[in-house]
């Protein structure tokens, strides 16, 4: 499938999967088809706000990082002038990388194969030979191709390859209101801690995005393990009953969490020497009540391919578990690898001991030897291999039903004071239907 609308073979499956999904089904050939792969690379990756980072990564000018959209690899930069740049790192020339390097500091960036140059905004600025090879040329043309927009929000960057689409916040909606409440807790903000770390998983990149959307019910039978070396300090079944999920608008959709806090702890479980240095000045009164009202967020998936997770996780044996913040992004690298990246986030304003404790406590639940992570890549793996199995694809469909009506105890929650639709228990697949109707919605959009 090159660039233009699908195939009419692709449009009647994409309409099947969305007749599927009424009825809490999908086909498990979206976990693998290199079709159906290169159209996400089309509709999605090069139609959305993708995130590329976080503003803590690049604070001077001249500071670069290489990032991906899609498959696509940028060299996210902030130029001269203190604006972000998301540029293509491809020579106009003959497409040689013009970055090699992971991360620095530079105002050009030199093509290593013949030589040309660019600025750090993307501006050609010179090559070899020049007053003998390229006379008449003109520069102006023969820029990097860079992303039309770039925007950021509560400190997260995103960029979109689009120039169409709709606004950052608009793209956003109602999710900006749950990024206020976890980012935005005081003027100082959130930072990352070191660089992403990043690894290699044999699975489908949508895996990791069902996952974190609204799939708590995971953790009681995949982490049971958690419960019986007595890491997670308690029964998992319980904890994981506290959480509920919101869908909003867009395929986004949060894991949220009620659980009373023991004094002298704060929002979500942070000790008095960091939750006393929020100021929530940012937040309205609504978002206030979330947070008194002892609500927090466990994780959420921002559509397409960002994820979010914060929770508690042991230190070390005798000391009390800390809480720790994570980014993580599903990177695909073809239908059935992607590339898993996560980002640990601190409080600027937080005593080193706690984001030391926090930075410990979040690597070792997630991360390359995350005992967590153990648990959840392996469980994923087994999506590429049913997808391409030919029996599987005749025979079977996977199972979305939980929480459709009549089904359990799963109901819209009436009085909920955020935005977004509510659900009274975790024991729904809400929020991945959302999200997989939002992906098949995109693919079919022309
Ligand atoms: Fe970059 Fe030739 S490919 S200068
Ligand atoms: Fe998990």
């Amino acid at each position: 499938v090159g660039p233009g609308p699908l195939n009419g073979s692709m449009q009647t499956f994409l309409s099947e999967v969305q007749s599927d999904l009424a009825q809490g089904m999908l086909s498990p050939r979206v976990l693998n088809d290199p079709e159906l792969h290169q159209a996400e690379l089309e509709h999605i990756f090069n139609k959305c706000w993708v995130f590329v980072g976080h503003v803590s990564e690049i604070p001077n000018n001249g500071d670069y990082v290489l990032r991906y959209m899609g498959e696509d690899q940028f060299i996210m930069v902030r130029d001269e002038q203190g604006e972000i740049q998301l540029l293509l790192n491809s020579c106009m020339h003959r497409g040689s990388p013009v970055c090699r390097a992971e991360k620095g500091n530079s105002s050009h960036f030199r093509c290593p194969y013949h030589g040309w140059i660019y600025k750090n905004s993307g501006d050609w600025n010179g090559a070899p030979q020049r007053a003998k090879a390229y006379r008449k040329f003109d520069g102006a043309d023969w820029g990097l191709r860079k992303a039309p927009q770039v925007d950021t929000y509560q400190g997260l960057i995103f960029a979109c390859l689009d120039p169409d689409a709709v606004s950052l916040r608009e793209y956003l909606g109602d999710m900006c209101w749950y990024l206020d409440v976890l980012l935005g807790l005081n003027e100082q903000g959130m930072t990352t801690v070191g660089d992403p770390h990043r690894w290699e998983v044999p699975s489908n990149w949508k895996s990791g995005a069902d996952n974190f959307v609204g799939d708590a019910y995971h953790v009681i039978a995949l982490h049971q393990s958690l419960e019986e070396i007595g890491v997670l300090g308690g029964d998992v079944a319980k904890g994981v009953g506290a959480n509920f999920h919101v869908a909003l608008d867009g395929g986004h959709g949060l894991i949220v969490t009620h659980m009373p806090m023991p004094e002298p702890l704060g929002y979500m479980g942070f000790p008095p020497e960091v939750h006393s240095t929020f100021d929530l000045k940012g937040l309205d009164e609504n978002q206030r009540a979330f947070l008194d009202g002892d609500h927090g967020v466990v994780g959420f998936t921002i559509f397409p391919n960002l994820s979010f997770f914060r929770s508690f996780g042991a230190t070390e044996p005798g000391k009390p578990p800390a809480v720790f913040t994570l980014l993580r992004q599903w990177q695909p690298k073809g239908p059935e690898n992607f590339e898993l990246w996560n980002w640990s986030l601190e409080w600027k304003s937080a005593p080193k001991e706690f984001n030391d404790a926090a930075y410990r406590a979040g690597v070792g639940s997630f991360g390359p030897s995350g005992i967590f992570e153990q648990d959840d890549t392996v469980a994923w793996a087994g999506g590429p291999p049913t997808g391409r199995s030919v029996f599987a694809r005749k025979t079977m469909k996977f199972n979305y039903q939980m929480g459709m009506e009549g089904m359990g105890d799963y109901a819209i929650r009436e009085d909920w004071m955020g935005p977004g639709t509510a659900s009274t228990t975790p024991w729904g697949e809400m929020n991945q239907r959302r999200w997989w109707q939002q992906w098949s919605d995109r693919l079919m959009a022309q």
